[in-house]
């Protein structure tokens, strides 16, 4: 009798230890993500996601070593822009005159990669949920102005003098609209040299870079000079 109280209290005990470790291994196993309910009656800018999204290749990014032959300078990122932060034009050839975009960019623009029959790094865009690519960006015809104007094209931000110390986060000199997903620019080979960060692995930038909330100036009503009346 006594010996057969000692064997149940046991497979008690063990059945008891089973449902316990099942609990905490099923509890384990659950996904640690809490879903965000989206409350706010601001929505997000998909774009802004862009920086967590790919921040899964910033280790990558890190340890990549550089490619001398071929990296990106200011100076031609800003020779395809016909003013600071404009759309780029196109600068090869594009398949299909008619084509809006979408994959056909997007097979080089999403991710990046070295292009052999270009010989340069796809730099990757920063807002591939933007499909209809050609809206704003168009193959450069000619280099050539149809007529003579008084437009000109304002200086760009210096760089590297953004820092209020030495070692301190540059203040971000650029808007921020159309610029959300900051890992587009500024990591991997397609980043111009001058702007590549040396920590893409921090993901969350504007955590420690702050807008240059500068105003911009207005300057009025852009009047050609010569149009036909006068
Ligand atoms: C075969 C790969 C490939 C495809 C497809 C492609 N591109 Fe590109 N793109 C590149 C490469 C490489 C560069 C960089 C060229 C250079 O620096 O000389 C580039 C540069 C650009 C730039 C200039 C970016 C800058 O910062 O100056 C724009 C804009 C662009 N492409 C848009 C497009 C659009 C729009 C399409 C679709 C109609 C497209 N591309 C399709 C490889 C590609
Ligand atoms: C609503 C207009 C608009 C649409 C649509 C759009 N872009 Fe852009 N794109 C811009 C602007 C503005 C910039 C940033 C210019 C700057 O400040 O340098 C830009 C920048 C870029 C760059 C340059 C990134 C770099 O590192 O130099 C690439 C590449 C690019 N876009 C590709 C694309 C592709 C591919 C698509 C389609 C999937 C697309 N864009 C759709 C307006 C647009
Ligand atoms: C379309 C490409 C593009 C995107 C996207 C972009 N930047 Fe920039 N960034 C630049 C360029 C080009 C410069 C050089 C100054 C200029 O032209 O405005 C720059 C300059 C900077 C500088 C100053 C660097 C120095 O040495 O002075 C900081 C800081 C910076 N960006 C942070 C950011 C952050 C943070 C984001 C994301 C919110 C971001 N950038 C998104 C292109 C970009
Ligand atoms: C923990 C704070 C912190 C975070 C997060 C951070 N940065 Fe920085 N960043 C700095 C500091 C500090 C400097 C100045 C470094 C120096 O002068 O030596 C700097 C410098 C820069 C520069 C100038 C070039 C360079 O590398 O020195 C750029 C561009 C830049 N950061 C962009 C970014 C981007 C893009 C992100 C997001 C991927 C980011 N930063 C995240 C603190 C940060």
């Amino acid at each position: 009798m006594k010996r057969l109280g000692i064997i149940s209290l046991f497979v008690i005990l063990f059945m008891a230890f089973i449902a316990v470790w099942n609990i905490s291994y099923q509890s384990g196993m659950e996904e640690a993500y809490i879903p965000v309910e989206n409350t706010n009656p601001i929505s997000l800018i998909p774009s802004e996601t862009g920086v967590f999204t790919r921040s899964k290749y910033a280790l990558d990014y890190v340890n990549m070593p550089v490619d001398e032959q071929h990296q990106r300078v200011l100076k031609n990122y800003y020779k395809n822009r016909a003013f600071h932060g404009a759309p780029p034009s196109i600068p090869h050839p594009v398949e299909d005159e008619r084509n809006m975009g979408d994959n056909s960019c997007l097979k080089c623009h999403q991710n990046g990669g070295f292009v052999n029959k270009y010989d340069a790094y796809a730099p990757v865009t920063p807002h591939p949920e933007m499909i209809n690519c050609r809206q704003c960006h168009v193959p450069e015809h000619t280099k050539q102005l149809f007529k003579e104007t008084n437009f000109y094209k304002a200086d760009p931000p210096e760089v590297g003098v953004n820092n209020a110390l030495q070692g301190s986060p540059p203040v971000i000199p650029h808007q921020i609209q159309m610029h959300e997903n900051c890992l587009a620019c500024h990591a991997g080979p397609s980043a111009p040299k001058e702007i590549r960060v040396s920590h893409p692995e921090r993901v969350n930038c504007r955590q420690c870079h702050a807008s240059n909330n500068k105003e911009t100036e207005d300057i009025g009503i852009f009047k050609r000079t010569n149009n036909n009346e006068q």
